[in-house]
Order: C-alpha cells, then structure tokens, then sequence
C-alpha cells in the first residue's frame, strides 16, 4: 500500500486542479472528479461517454458531509446512511441549495454514498470534499474491478489511477430512491430489499414511472462486446448441444463436456457473492476470448442473486429466451 500512499498528494492535486482520478471501491472502480467544479464535471461526462442528463453518485467521506449534498433527510434514510455506510449504499436525495446541475442530470435529487475501501476513504479525507464518480467504464459497458480494467477502458484519459487491488464487492452498490416518503430499490446490490426493510422498517418498493431516472437501469448496460445469451438451466444442454457449431464462450456452473470445443469455459462460483466478485472479470475474459457468442447458465432466482441477476440480464440486453 505504501507507493499508493504516496500516490495520494498527486492525486488530490489532479483532483484540485479539474483532472480525474480513477480509485477503488468496495464495489467497482470508480472515474473521480471533483464534485463542486462544473469543468471537471465536464471533463469527466466527456470521458465517460455519458449523456449530460444522466446523474452521478457523490462519493462522500463521512457521513456527516451529507449536510452539504441533501436537505429534508427522512429519519429512515439516516437509518439507512448508519447502519450501511461505509459500505454498497447509494442514496438518492432531495438536493441541498446549490448542487449543480451538473451532477444531478438537472434533477431535484443528488445521489450520494459513503464506500467502504480504505484506499477510497483516505482520498476523500485527504481531498476533504465529495467526489463525483461514475463507474470507471466508458458508458455502457461493463465496470472495472481491477485497476488494470480502468487502464484497458480509459488508457491516457484518465490523469491518475489509484490501485487497491481487486473490488470485494464486484457490483455496483444498491441505489435506493429516499426522496419520497417510502424506500424504492432503483438498483439492486449487496445490500438488499430485506436488508432495507430490516433497518428501514419499511419494505422498499420497486421503480414506477415517478422515481427519478437512474439509467444504470437501461436495459442495455453493463454490456460485453460480444453478443450474450443467458440460458435457464434446464435449457443448458440443449442450447449448448444446438450452439456448438459456433465458437462459444461459456460461464456455467457445470464443467464442460469432454467432446465440446468451444473458446473458452468458465466455471462459476457457487456461492453469490464470490460469482458477483467475479463477473465482470469474467465476462471480460470472454469478451476477450475470440468467441463469436456468450452462453451464460443463469443463476437461481432466489433473493441472495438479484443483483447478479439484474447485471446479467442486462448484459443480455433483458434478453432471456425460454426455451433452446
Ligand atoms: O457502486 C457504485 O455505485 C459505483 C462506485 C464507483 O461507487 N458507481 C456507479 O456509478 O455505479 P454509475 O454512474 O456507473 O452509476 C450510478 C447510477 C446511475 O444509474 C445514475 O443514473 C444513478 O446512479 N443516479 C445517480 N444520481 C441519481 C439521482 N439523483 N437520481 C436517480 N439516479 C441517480
Ligand atoms: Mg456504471
């Protein structure tokens, strides 16, 4: 950790002067800029790809730097903020007088979370003011969890990257909308519905038509390159016995059968949060892989994998098809 210690006085100058600076979460890597200067906001939505109206998360410090960002906190949303912050939580909030536009998408609400890896903490402390950072991908494609993933997306764009090793999370936090009376789940992660329900008191609803917009639920993101089909298990075999004349990459919970040639094969872990840990490094490795097509096994459905599954199903574009 020491040379990155010592990367911290550099960082924090880029950050200063407008630059960007990409650093771990708990979660996925992030594209930091600071969150109260319009040019490295504008900077930062230039690289990134993204269309101005799409809002971004202010990284915070501690919890109490919320008083700068949000008004009007509701008493579940300060619940929420201590029993999961450091930690995979984005709140979305009424706004406080004078946060930009710009990082809002023009909203009333602001997005904010305080991340749980310590290399992220000191940058905050050492910076001493919020750090707006989307993942550090290029728009729609699939996050970083290593630094040398943000090197591969973003090369000589970024002014520095911070290297705290692999994200222990591996996807992006739970955005849950508590500018209303009531939690709503705009993005599913970690932390999840009964978690909120537990500290909340209040089952979270799930997004209607009135919640703001929050795009990382645009059916098409957190897309590989390479065209990706996700195949319920009991189609498994069939899908792959009808597939095999094409090169395939695979993620399956099984091992692959003897007689099958395929580009590549990866076993997936068993258990949901080792398989979050690692599903954006292995869909870049099939990405990579030089296959013509993606066969991802699909995950059980039940509660433990709903974030996993809402990353696959948009990776597969929301499409599931039923039957080989
Ligand atoms: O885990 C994470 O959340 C990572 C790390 C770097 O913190 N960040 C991340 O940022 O995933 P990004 O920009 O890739 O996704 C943030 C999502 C977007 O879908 C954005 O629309 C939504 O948060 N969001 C941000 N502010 C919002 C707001 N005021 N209202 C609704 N959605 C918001
Ligand atoms: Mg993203």
């Amino acid at each position: 950790m020491s040379d990155v210690q010592e990367n911290l006085p550099q960082a924090v100058a880029i950050l200063r002067g407008g630059g960007l600076v990409a650093f771990p979460t708990e979660t996925v890597y992030g594209l930091g800029a600071d969150a109260a200067n319009p040019a490295a906001m504008a900077r930062l939505y230039a690289v990134k790809g993204r269309p101005r109206a799409h809002p971004v998360i202010v990284h915070l410090g501690r919890i109490d730097w919320l008083r700068d960002w949000a008004r009007d906190v509701p008493e579940f949303a300060h619940k929420l903020a201590l029993a999961f912050w450091p930690g995979p939580l984005t709140l979305v909030l009424k706004r406080a007088e004078g946060v930009a536009d710009a990082l809002t998408g023009g909203q009333d609400t602001v997005g904010v979370r305080v991340p749980a890896h310590p290399l992220a903490l000191a940058l905050l402390a050492a910076f001493g003011g919020g750090i707006a950072a989307p993942s550090a991908n290029r728009f729609g494609r699939v996050s970083p969890t290593t630094a040398a993933h943000v090197r591969e997306d973003l090369g000589g764009d970024v002014d520095l990257v911070l290297d705290g090793g692999p994200c222990a999370v591996g996807i992006e936090s739970t955005i849950v909308d508590a500018s209303g009376a009531a939690p709503v789940i705009l993005r599913p992660g970690q932390v999840s519905a009964s978690d909120i329900e537990r500290v909340a008191g209040v089952a979270p609803a799930m997004p209607s038509g009135s919640a703001p917009r929050s795009p990382g639920t645009l059916a098409a993101h957190y897309a590989p390159r390479r065209p990706l089909r996700l195949v319920r298990a009991a189609d498994w075999e069939a899908v792959l016995r009808r597939q095999s004349g094409k090169r395939l990459g695979t993620m399956s919970f099984r091992s692959a059968p003897p007689s099958l040639r395929c580009a590549d094969w990866i076993r997936a872990a068993a258990e949901p949060e080792r398989y979050a840990r690692e599903l954006y490094a292995n869909l870049r490795r099939l990405d990579a892989s030089g296959c013509e097509l993606i066969l991802v096994e699909a995950p059980p459905g039940d509660a433990p994998w709903t974030g996993v599954n809402d990353r696959l199903a948009r990776a597969a574009s929301g499409d599931m098809p039923s039957a080989p």
